[in-house]
């Protein structure tokens, strides 16, 4: 039987970065990796990089964002039958993006495009999967440190990882069971495209961002351990913890008034 993982936004960041670790493997049960992104281009030069590790990878240029993208990808798992059955191992729910700003000064089509692939696809997905999920498989959703509080000038983007968290913990209980791990992985800044995406340019760099290579290893050893939560640094774990006791109001007003992120959206 094929055994496949899937990892979405595999073109850049954390998405090839797990790409190249589960390449490196040797404890993966999967048999093929698929790649999801928009970019063919990049997806492309992420398979090159990793074929000598793991030669059957596929990759699947998609846009994955809202019911549009959800389609298209259970076409595509429906299609992919004709070729042999298949379970899947491991999805790796990791496309996604942000945008820095006031609300009122980001685009409307942008946050609610945000939310079409940062919350419906990563649900579609997750539930797409379900049939070809066997005990022992996993999934991987990437939420955000950003999920434990409301955020002002990032409001839609923590809202759609506090969902992101929110869902992954639910479903981690519901497939208990039936032997399937679900966690969340919460990174806070990470050096990846992200902030040059978030700031439309404005930004070219994650300040402060860690290494993709060290939280990208914490993860896969902490889901393979069932872990449901993961963050990586001690940072990020007090930052969570004390989010407890911020008053949701207090930490959206505080960020509001001195975390300004820069961006270029108009
Ligand atoms: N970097 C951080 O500081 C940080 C912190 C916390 C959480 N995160 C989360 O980590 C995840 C990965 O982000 P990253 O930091 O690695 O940023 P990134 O380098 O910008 O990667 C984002 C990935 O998502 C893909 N993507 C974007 N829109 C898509 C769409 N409509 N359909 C399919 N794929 C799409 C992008 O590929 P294409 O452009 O080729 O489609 C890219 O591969 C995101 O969910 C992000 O919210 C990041």
């Amino acid at each position: 039987m094929r055994k496949i993982t899937i990892i979405t936004g595999a073109s850049s960041g954390m998405g090839a970065e797990f790409a190249r670790q589960i390449a490196r493997d040797e404890k993966t049960e999967s048999s093929e990796i698929w790649l999801f992104a928009r970019n063919k281009e990049k997806l492309e030069s992420v398979k090159d990089e990793i074929k000598g590790d793991f030669p059957n990878v596929k990759i699947v240029p998609m846009n994955l964002a809202g019911k549009e993208g959800v389609a298209l990808f259970k076409t595509f798992l429906a299609t992919e039958k004709i070729s042999g059955p298949y379970e899947i191992d491991m999805l790796v729910n990791n496309a996604g993006f942000g945008t820095y700003g006031e609300f009122a000064s980001t685009p409307l089509e942008k946050e609610l495009e945000m939310i079409d692939l940062n919350c419906t696809a990563l649900t579609g997905l997750c539930g797409a999967v379900l049939p070809f999920l066997r005990e022992g498989s996993s999934i991987i959703n990437v939420a955000s440190l950003a999920a434990f509080l409301p955020l002002g000038n990032f409001a839609v983007y923590a809202a759609t990882k506090a969902y992101a968290l929110s869902f992954s913990v639910a479903l981690s209980a519901e497939l208990k069971d039936k032997k399937i791990r679900v966690s969340a992985l919460c990174p806070g800044s990470v050096s990846t495209d992200f902030a040059n995406v978030a700031s439309n340019g404005a930004r070219k760099e994650v300040l402060h961002g860690k290494d993709p290579v060290a939280v990208v290893a914490h993860c896969l050893k902490k889901a393979r351990r069932g872990k449901k939560i993961i963050l990586w640094s001690a940072k990020w774990k007090f930052t969570a913890f004390m989010s407890r006791f911020v008053g949701r109001y207090l930490g959206a007003r505080f960020t509001f008034k001195y975390n300004k992120r820069p961006s270029e959206w108009r």
